[in-house]
């Protein structure tokens, strides 16, 4: 089965950024915790800064056979209906996922445009908040 994992704008500086809110595990590190918890499952791993490239990766999905999509759209959650629509628009099922809880911070984080359009939203639980959404998708197709 496969899985892709996308990230959103400055999640490629995970270890560094502001580790008391998102930790000291690299995205390389992430990536690999995955690889190693979840060995049934082909991953695919994207990261970009740039709004059009998400949506261009989520557009590009559709021919892959992707069971489901995990996705930390990082600041983009909180503004992009362009996001929202791409996620609507390929009918994949996808999970939002955040690494801090959001709900807990600035009120500008408190909306998700994507909120609506996923499966569900898993949040606060750091790099467990991924594992947990690949095991929604693993036990959905079990
Ligand atoms: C984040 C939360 C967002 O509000 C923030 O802009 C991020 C990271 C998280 O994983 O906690 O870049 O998505």
């Amino acid at each position: 089965m496969k899985v892709l994992v996308m990230n959103g704008p400055n999640l490629n500086l995970l270890g560094t950024r502001e580790p008391e809110k998102y930790g000291n595990t690299t995205l390389a590190e992430l990536a690999q915790g995955l690889v190693t918890a979840f060995p049934q499952v082909e991953f695919d791993f994207f990261q970009s800064n740039h709004e059009g490239a998400l949506i261009d990766r989520l557009h590009a999905a559709r021919d892959e056979g992707v069971v489901g999509i995990v996705i930390n759209a990082g600041a983009y959650t909180h503004t992009s209906v362009a996001l929202r629509d791409a996620i609507l628009g390929i009918q994949i099922p996808t999970i939002e996922v955040h690494i801090s809880n959001v709900h807990a911070r600035e009120p500008f984080r408190h909306h998700s445009y994507i909120a609506a359009v996923c499966v569900g939203q898993i949040c606060g639980l750091g790099i467990q908040s991924y594992h947990l959404a690949v095991q929604y998708f693993i036990n959905q197709v079990a």
